[in-house]
């Protein structure tokens, strides 16, 4: 008998009972390989990837992967070769980005503690701009591009002060984050940039949180930029990019975000027909579904209040869950039909924050198991830890029926480089 069931999530589905990504059988990997495992779908990221650019199709603009979301060099080489640039946010993040070939002109550089140093490199490497948190960092900038005879290519990130409503440790435009310009400050801070010889003044950026479902705090910012976007070339101040950030939330469990193209087509209906070159910074809406962490049940406890169900994966190799109460899908390997339990997934670390997911209804796990934590491919493998010393997990890219290991599993030895 063939049983394919189709799943909610792309490229993932039971064929003869089997859980298979795009053409290949997770069980085969985990049995390859050994977990905890990352599993990426070239095809997912693409499909997400060329979403974005069908959207945008017909006006000048980059997309530029927030590789803060994951940073593997063979998922950053195939979106290199998709003509994607990046969004950057360390000199660490620069090397990789230019390991995986991707052309300075394509990277912009975000964040609130740029050290003089990584200012110095993304001078150097003649990046297409730096997205300017505070009026301490833009005169440091000047200084710096004024000492290596250089120009600084300059947006400020405004902060706009928009609740995205989404989980409060991820909102990044609100008063009470640190991140970025305040609205009332930017504008004089603009005209202060568009004087200073050893700064060019190409921009307006501006990122407002992250997993945001509903399209009004992207359509409220996007139109606060294109008002002082018009301001300030009123007053004569060139501005060439508008950078709109990241923030597409995706389906993790009920949620329902927009589709990327929906979400894009918004956007540009407001930006309208200004002759600018439109700049997004999608992160998790490219790589979150492109990715599964795949985890075996070493052993089930219960007691009179809870069934336990403890993995070799915790938060050492996916932190969503302990720091966000993230929900995760999560889908036996092989399909079967004990019945379901109420159980809480833990990790093996020695916290008790260090869970999977919590009150979950799975078909009751046993010792040997090998289960696919979903939607893991953002913000999972790159905030991994070694904590307790436990090696981070391999990643592994699929192509089709085709796999490869795209980084190999940590060692005891990398735990102990560069000790005495
Ligand atoms: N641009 C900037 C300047 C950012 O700071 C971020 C993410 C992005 C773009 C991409 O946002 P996205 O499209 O992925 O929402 N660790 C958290 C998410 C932190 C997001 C940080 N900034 C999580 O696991 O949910």
């Amino acid at each position: 008998m063939t049983t394919i069931e189709a799943l909610r999530w792309p490229a993932l589905e039971y064929r003869w009972g089997e859980l298979h990504f795009e053409d290949v059988r997770l069980s085969q990997l985990a049995e390859a390989c050994g977990t905890p495992a990352y599993i990426y779908s070239r095809r997912v990221l693409c499909d997400n990837y060329r979403a974005y650019e069908q959207a945008l199709e017909g006006r000048p603009h980059l997309v530029c992967y927030a590789m803060k979301a994951n940073g593997n060099l063979a998922l950053l080489r195939i979106l290199a070769e998709l003509g994607a640039g990046l969004d950057i946010v360390s000199g660490g993040e620069l090397y990789r980005a230019r390991r995986a070939g991707v052309p300075a002109d394509r990277i912009i550089f975000s964040g609130v503690s740029k050290t003089d140093r990584e200012i110095e490199e993304a001078l150097t490497a003649g990046i297409l701009m730096f997205n300017v948190e505070s009026a301490q960092e833009l005169s440091v900038i000047a200084d710096i591009a004024g000492r290596l005879g250089k120009v600084a290519r300059i947006a400020l990130r405004v902060n706009p002060d928009i609740d995205p409503g989404t989980h409060p440790k991820i909102t990044t435009g609100m008063k009470t984050n640190k991140f970025g310009i305040d609205v009332a400050e930017v504008h004089d801070l603009y005209l202060d940039a568009a004087r200073d010889p050893r700064l060019s003044v190409v921009g307006i950026q501006a990122h407002i949180g992250s997993q945001i479902t509903s399209r009004r705090p992207h359509h409220d910012a996007c139109e606060r930029l294109c008002a002082l976007l018009d301001k300030l070339r009123a007053e004569g101040v060139v501005i060439r990019y508008l950078s709109l950030g990241g923030g597409l939330g995706i389906t993790y469990h009920d949620e329902q975000p927009p589709e990327i193209g929906a979400f894009v087509a918004d956007l540009c209906a407001i930006v309208g027909d200004r002759d600018v070159t439109l700049i997004m910074e999608p992160g998790r809406s490219l790589v979150g579904h492109a990715g599964v962490l795949l985890s075996r049940v070493l052993y089930t406890k219960s007691n009179d209040c809870k069934n336990f169900v403890m993995m070799d994966a915790g938060m050492t190799d996916l932190i969503r869950p302990s720091i966000y109460d993230a929900y995760h899908p999560i889908l036996p390997l092989r399909e079967n039909n004990r019945p379901p339990q109420l159980v809480d997934v833990e990790g093996p670390i020695c916290e008790s924050t260090d869970v999977l997911a919590r009150n979950r209804h799975l078909p009751q796990p046993r010792r040997g198991d090998v289960l696919a934590i979903l939607c893991a491919g953002a913000y999972g493998f790159c905030m991994a830890s070694n904590y307790n010393d436990h090696p981070r997990p391999c990643e592994i890219l699929i192509e089709g029926d085709r796999w490869r290991l795209v980084r190999a599993r940590e060692t005891y030895e990398d735990l102990v480089r560069g000790e005495e």
